[in-house]
């Protein structure tokens, strides 16, 4: 479909990729929902269950860790692709969770791919015994990646094949536990990146749904202080098995201020009260591991490279409701390092532990936007809070999300969404 803007005619996306810009925990899982309604197919495409998406189904609050949150839409298909890390256990407790709330899931609306590897026992012990320093989420996400890279992991088209599976793990203490898992979960196999390449064929409408968020990529990241996957833009290729052309649009999504689960740099990081009012105003609470996350101000030379390395078309700022009530707002719009200013985010442990945040400061707002409906309702001062962004991030902004309900969203640019 095409739409007249600007003088000229734009047409919209058939897919858009969903990109985390911040450290995580940017609110994905809530815009994935509100874009799945009107989409096909959503397809995960990295990490594994370190991730973790609350929703209400059935009147209870479930967390998923690897089942995209389309599985709550009917007639949709939702995929699992081969860059996700899968823990057999916990995907078979999520389908049974939702079947228990009354969910369909079956290999009608829920396809793995055969190449995904699985987390074994012992990667969780590892990740136990090694991850602290790290700040991992234990669940064994590093050294299932780390067995693929070595060329010695387990694909899943393997662990459900019962010849190889028993070859090589018969000696094993869980060897007959994960044979049975193995049985239970092969019906949801599949060559899934033909799946896609033939829905994207007959131009059905796609989400790709990304995990964790830039600065916590393997390559582009905070090393060592990441995730062992790549949560930017290229992984929605290897992770899913197509090409960049594919990529019709991205949307960037980014917290209207910023957090992070786990050790590493954090420049804007609030240590005081204020830090502890937007953590408990924005429950910042790990849905995987219930850790509180570490909070500050809005960073935004880290909205513009996570802009630049994923060639986002739009943003989506999450939870501005969050900030409601504060007097002032601070954004970051530089660090000083060594007497010298920084404009360009960098990834150097060095400048990041011992740079000085440049702040601006502008007016904060009152009210509360939780039942706000359209832009022009929005206070000036948050209005302005995200005109800042936008010039900052030098990316437009397509959505504002104002609260958890899939209602609590407004749409500013529709022609970066589907129609
Ligand atoms: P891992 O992914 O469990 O190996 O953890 C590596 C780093 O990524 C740690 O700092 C985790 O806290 C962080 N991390 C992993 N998954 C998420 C997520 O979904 N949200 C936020 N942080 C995450």
């Amino acid at each position: 479909m095409f739409i007249y803007h600007s003088n000229i005619f734009i047409t919209m996306p058939k897919n858009i990729a969903i990109i985390g810009m911040q450290w995580g925990d940017e609110g994905k899982g809530k815009v994935v929902d509100f874009l799945a309604e009107n989409v096909d197919v959503i397809a995960r495409f990295n990490g594994g269950n370190n991730a973790g998406h609350t929703i209400v189904a059935g009147g209870k609050k479930t967390i998923l860790h690897h089942i995209p949150s389309g599985i709550l839409h009917k007639n949709k298909l939702n995929i699992i692709g081969n860059g996700v890390v899968i823990d057999p256990k916990v995907i078979l407790e999520e389908i049974d969770t939702l079947k228990k709330a009354g969910v369909e899931v079956s290999p009608k609306n829920l396809l793995i791919s055969e190449n995904a590897h699985v987390i074994l026992p012992t990667h969780i012990e590892e990740d136990k015994k090694t991850g602290g320093k790290i700040g991992t989420t234990s669940r064994g996400i590093g050294p299932a990646y780390a067995d693929k890279a070595a060329r010695r992991g387990l694909r899943f088209c393997q662990f459900s094949d019962k010849k190889i599976f028993s070859e090589k793990f018969f000696r094993e203490n869980f060897f007959k536990e994960y044979l049975e898992y193995a049985q239970k979960l092969a019906p949801f196999m599949a060559d899934t990146p033909l799946i896609i390449s033939n829905n994207l064929d007959k131009s059905k409408k796609i989400l790709f749904e990304g995990a964790q968020g830039a600065l916590l990529d393997i390559d582009h990241g905070t090393y060592p202080y990441v995730t062992s996957s790549n949560t930017t833009i290229g992984g929605v290729c290897t992770g899913l098995g197509i090409g960049p052309k594919k990529i019709q649009s991205s949307i960037g999504i980014l917290k209207a201020y910023t957090t992070r689960v786990g050790e590493g740099p954090f420049p804007t990081e609030l240590k005081d009260e204020l830090g502890e009012i937007i953590r408990m105003k924005g429950h910042e609470f790990g849905s995987t591991t219930g850790r509180p996350r570490r909070v500050g101000w809005l960073d935004v030379l880290i909205a513009r490279y996570s802009a630049r390395i994923n060639g986002l078309d739009s943003i989506a700022v999450t939870k501005l409701d969050v900030l409601s009530g504060l007097k002032k707002i601070k954004i970051c719009v530089a660090y000083n390092h060594n007497g010298k200013k920084i404009d360009d985010f960098t990834t150097k442990l060095d400048v990041l532990e011992n740079c000085e945040p440049v702040y601006e400061e502008m007016d904060g707002w009152d009210e509360d936007l939780a039942k706000m409906t359209k832009y022009e309702q929005l206070p000036s001062n948050a209005r302005k809070y995200i005109k800042r962004i936008e010039e900052l991030a030098k990316a437009p902004i397509s959505i504002i999300s104002i609260g958890p309900g899939r209602e609590q969203t407004i749409v500013l640019r529709k022609e970066f969404l589907f129609y």
